[in-house]
């Protein structure tokens, strides 16, 4: 007789790489540059917009305090729950979360959006193909998709923080496309010609997001590695070869001459990104 077994659940590397730690004390050093770059994007009352990767709403509440109607999607449960905890505390009755996977997005219906934003959300999800005919088809003709996405080998803080990081970590397995190509314009027009956007119809700007932590450079460092996901999995990895204390003392370095503040007591890092604009 053959005995069924209970098959083993697959683990979604890409959902336990953000729902490890907590983004939302990265997330609350760049609520500035959130609003600032929301402010840009030419949002009028009643528009459609879909915040995809969006945390605990970095760009998608300050969208709603103008009078969007927004949707947030991300792949992290814990970030959704933050989202929808910060929309209840404002009362802003014009937005809603849910959890779900930025290349298979079959729960939202085609052309649904005017305004698709992903600030450093998309870029990590994996199969960036499909990410991008995803992008394509959740958005109405005449729509427009915004993506941040931070740049392979920029000397600012984020593309570093992932560079240093790489030294301490395994190299990643086989087929493995790393989420910094969509920082290379070459990338992404080719990404979305396949979806079958003509490069006339996207844009390429630099643009900068600000950090600002209340306290120095290093301890912004500990936050990192005890809240951020890729950070964490950098230590960790570190740690079994002892080599902890070297990555740590090369994070805080990085840190302290990359800070603006004026203070060694408060930490203010601005670091730059590929804005890409879409205009379908
Ligand atoms: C660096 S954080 C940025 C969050 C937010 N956009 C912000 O600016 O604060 C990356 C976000 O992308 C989300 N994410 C990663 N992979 C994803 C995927 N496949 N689908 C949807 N969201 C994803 C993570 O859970 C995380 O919230």
């Amino acid at each position: 007789m053959q005995t069924e077994l209970a098959q083993p659940t697959k683990i979604n590397a890409n959902k336990a790489l953000w729902e490890k730690g907590d983004f939302t004390r990265i997330a609350e050093t760049m609520r500035e540059s959130g609003e600032a770059l929301v402010a840009q994007l030419g949002i009028t009352k009643g528009m459609k917009v879909l915040d995809l990767g969006c945390g605990d709403g970095t760009t998608a509440i300050p969208a709603a305090r103008l009078g969007a109607k927004v949707l947030g999607v991300d792949i992290a449960r814990n970030l959704v729950e933050a989202g929808c905890k910060r929309a209840l505390r404002e009362e802003l009755k014009n937005i809603s979360f849910e959890e779900g996977d930025a290349s298979d997005m079959k729960y939202v219906r085609d052309q649904g959006f005017d305004l698709v934003v992903t600030i450093f959300g998309a870029m990590f999800a994996p199969r960036p193909l499909d990410v991008a005919k995803e992008l394509v088809r959740v958005t109405r003709p005449g729509g427009r998709i915004v993506m941040g996405n931070w740049i392979p080998g920029d000397p600012s803080l984020v593309a570093q923080i992932l560079r240093i990081s790489s030294m301490y970590t395994p190299p990643p397995p086989d087929g493995f496309v790393s989420p910094m190509l969509w920082g290379n314009e070459d990338e992404v027009t080719g990404r979305f010609a396949q979806a079958g956007i003509s490069r006339d119809n996207i844009s390429f700007m630099r643009d900068k997001f600000t950090f600002n932590y209340d306290g120095a450079p290093a301890e912004l460092v500990d936050i990192f590695r005890q809240y951020y996901g890729p950070t964490m999995n950098a230590f960790e990895a570190a740690e079994k070869n002892g080599r902890a204390a070297d990555l740590q003392k090369e994070l805080e370095a990085l840190f302290k001459s990359h800070n603006q503040s004026g203070s060694s007591r408060k930490t203010s890092i601005t670091a730059t990104f590929l804005r890409v604009t879409v205009t379908l």
